[in-house]
C-alpha cells in the first residue's frame, strides 16, 4: 500500500478548519473512492478529478485508490478540493514525489480539461490554514493576489494541474502556465453593488448644496457610528446624502480591512489583482431583496454573505426603506443588536460579521408627490406608508431627521459654501481620536458601540446638562433606551466640538435628533 497527504480547508462562513486529505493505493477492484464527502459532491468531484488527470497527460493509477477526506463530519460543499484529491492520489501513486505536497495546503477547483478555476472564500480559507501553523498553500491562480494578503503564508498560485504537477517535480513550467489568462478588468471593490466602478471617487459633499441639518447628521454619524434616518419628500437630496457618508470615513484598519475582504472573498465580489479593501463597504440593497438576499444563506453550493455583511464595517443603505417586502427588514435586528447574522443549515452553523451603519431613506407617502399639496394619497395611506418602518426598528436608529428640499436661493447660490468631504473627514478622524483616547482602556472604539449600561455608569454628564433629557424622561417622551441612544450622540457631539464632556446644548442636539428633527 503506497499513501500521501496533503491538506485543504473546510469553510462555514468566514471560519475555516484544515481538513486533512489522504491517499492510498491498495490492491483490489481499480476504481476511485471518495471518503468524507457529502453524496453529490463526491461524485461530482470524481468525474472532474478523472477527467482533469487524464487531460493533463497524466496515467490514472489502475488500482484500487481511496482519497478520504478527514474529519468527515465538517462541511465540505462546493468545488474547494477537486485540485487538494488529484494531488494527493497522484503522490499516492508516486506520480510526483509523496513529501513534496505533504506539508501543503491545496484550494481549487478543476477543469474537466486540467485548468484550475478560481473558487470563492480564498482569503479566510488561507487565514485559517496560517493559523493552523501552515505554512505554503497553493491556490488558483487568479485567487493568488488574495491568498498573498495573509502574512507569514508563501503563496503558489497555479492556473492548471499541469502547471502545479510541475512545480511539484521541481521541473519547468509548462508553457500554457506562463501565458495563462489574463485578469479581468477590475470590478467595484467597494460593496457599491450595481453602479459603475470608479462612481464613488467622484462623489463629494460639497455636490450638496444647502441641506445643513443632513450635512451635520451625516458627520455625527461618521463620527460616532450612529444609525441615520432621512425623510422628505422625493428629490430633496436624501439619496445624494447618504451615499456621501462613505466619503467621510475614515480607511479600514488593517485588521478591519482584511474582515471585510474575506467576507466579499465568500461573496465572490473581489476584484483580481487588487483585492484587499481599504475603504469601508457602501451596500445598497434594492427594496425588492429577499430576507435571503439581506441575511445572507441561499440556496447554492456555498453559504453566501447577505447584505447586512457586505456592509460589514461600513454603511448599509436602505434606500425607499418602506417599500421593503414585509417582513424582510426583520432579519435587520439580529445583526443589529449582535454585530454578526448566523445562518443554520443541516451542516452547521455559519456565522457572518455583520455590524454597520444603518442608513434609511423614506418618502412620506407612496404616490411620491414631490409636496404634499401635489399628494393623492389618503391620510391613512399616508399613515400606514409610514408606519411600515417598525418601531422597533426605528427605535434602534439614533439620528432620525426630516429634510425639505433645499431652496431655490440655495441650490443657487450656495456653492462656495458647501464644504468639501475633505475638511468634513478631517473633523471626523480627530472626533473619533478624541473618542478613542477616552475609550482606549475599552474593547469599543466608537461612542455608538458603548453598551446601555456601560453609558450609564460611565457617561453620564453632569446633572447641570441633563435638564432636556429629565424633562423628556418625566413626560414619558423618552423611554430608558432612548437615553442611552440620546446620551451616545451627545457624546459624539462633544467629541466634534472638541469638549470634554457634553453640555446642555450637545445633549439637546442629540435629544432633537432622536426624537426625529425637521429641519
Ligand atoms: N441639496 C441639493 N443640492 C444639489 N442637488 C440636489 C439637492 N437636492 C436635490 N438635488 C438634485 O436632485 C436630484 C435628486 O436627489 P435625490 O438625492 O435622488 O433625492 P431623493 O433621494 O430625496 O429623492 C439629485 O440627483 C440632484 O441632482
Ligand atoms: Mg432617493
Ligand atoms: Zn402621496
Amino acid at each position: 500500500m503506497t499513501l500521501a497527504k496533503t491538506k485543504s480547508v473546510s469553510l462555514l462562513g468566514v471560519d475555516g478548519y484544515v481538513v486533512d486529505v489522504e491517499a492510498a493505493i491498495t490492491s483490489g477492484v481499480p476504481g476511485l473512492h471518495l471518503v468524507g464527502l457529502p453524496d453529490t459532491a463526491l461524485s461530482e468531484a470524481r468525474d472532474r478529478v478523472r477527467a482533469a488527470i487524464y487531460n493533463s497527460g497524466e496515467d490514472w493509477p489502475n488500482r484500487h485508490v481511496t482519497v478520504s477526506l478527514f474529519p468527515a463530519s465538517l462541511p465540505k460543499k462546493g468545488s474547494f478540493y477537486d485540485l487538494a484529491i488529484a494531488i494527493a492520489l497522484l503522490a499516492a501513486a508516486e506520480a510526483v514525489p509523496p513529501r513534496s505536497c505533504a506539508g501543503l495546503v491545496v484550494i481549487g477547483e478543476l477543469g474537466l480539461d486540467g485548468r484550475v478555476r478560481a473558487v470563492p472564500g480564498v482569503l479566510p480559507a488561507v487565514l485559517a490554514a496560517a493559523n493552523a501553523g501552515c505554512r505554503t498553500a497553493v491556490v488558483p491562480l487568479a485567487n493568488r493576489a488574495e491568498a498573498a494578503l495573509v502574512p507569514d503564508v508563501e503563496v503558489i498560485g497555479t492556473a492548471t494541474l499541469r502547471g502545479l504537477l510541475a512545480i511539484l517535480r521541481d521541473e519547468a513550467p509548462p508553457v500554457e502556465e506562463t501565458d495563462a489568462e489574463p485578469d479581468p478588468p477590475p470590478a467595484a471593490h467597494d460593496g457599491l453593488a450595481g453602479r459603475v466602478p470608479d462612481r464613488r471617487a467622484v462623489l463629494d459633499l460639497s455636490d450638496v448644496r444647502g441641506q445643513a441639518e443632513g450635512r451635520r447628521a451625516l458627520e455625527i454619524s461618521a463620527a460616532g457610528g450612529h444609525h441615520l434616518y432621512f425623510a422628505g419628500p422625493p428629490g430633496c437630496g436624501k439619496t445624494m446624502l447618504a451615499e456621501r457618508l462613505p466619503t467621510l470615513l475614515p480607511q479600514l484598519e488593517p485588521d478591519a480591512a482584511l474582515e471585510v475582504t474575506a467576507i466579499h472573498s465568500v461573496a465572490g465580489t473581489l476584484p483580481p489583482g487588487q483585492p484587499l479593501i481599504t475603504r469601508p463597504p457602501f451596500h445598497a440593497p434594492h427594496h425588492t431583496a429577499s430576507a435571503a438576499a439581506l441575511a445572507g444563506g441561499g440556496s447554492g453550493r456555498v453559504l453566501k454573505p447577505g447584505a447586512v455583511s457586505l456592509a460589514h464595517r461600513g454603511i448599509l443603505f436602505l434606500d425607499e426603506a418602506p417599500e421593503f417586502r414585509w417582513g424582510a427588514l426583520d432579519v435587520l435586528r439580529q445583526p443589529l443588536e449582535e454585530g454578526e447574522v448566523r445562518i443554520s443549515r443541516a451542516e452547521g452553523t455559519a456565522c457572518f460579521p455583520a455590524r454597520f451603519t444603518l442608513v434609511l431613506a423614506a418618502n412620506p407617502c407612496p404616490c411620491a408627490a414631490a409636496t404634499q399639496m401635489d399628494c393623492s394619497c389618503a391620510p391613512s395611506a399616508r399613515r400606514k406608508y409610514q408606519s411600515r418602518l417598525s418601531g422597533p426598528l426605528l427605535d434602534r436608529v439614533d439620528l432620525k431627521l426630516e429634510l425639505a428640499p433645499a431652496s431655490r436661493a440655495e441650490l443657487r447660490y450656495d456653492l462656495e459654501f458647501a464644504e468639501p468631504s475633505e475638511v468634513v473627514a478631517e473633523r471626523v478622524a480627530a472626533a473619533r481620536e478624541r473618542t478613542l483616547k477616552r475609550l482606549s482602556d475599552t474593547p469599543w472604539r466608537t461612542n455608538s458601540e458603548i453598551p446601555g449600561p456601560e453609558v450609564r455608569r460611565a457617561f453620564t454628564p453632569s446633572a447641570a446638562a441633563m435638564g432636556a433629557v429629565d424633562a423628556a424622561l418625566q413626560n414619558g417622551s423618552l423611554s430608558a433606551r432612548g437615553l442611552d441612544r440620546v446620551l451616545r450622540v451627545a457624546w459624539t457631539i462633544a467629541d466634534l466640538a472638541d469638549r470634554d464632556e457634553p453640555d446642555a446644548d450637545d445633549i439637546g442636539g442629540a435629544l432633537a435628533l432622536w426624537m426625529g428633527r425637521r429641519s
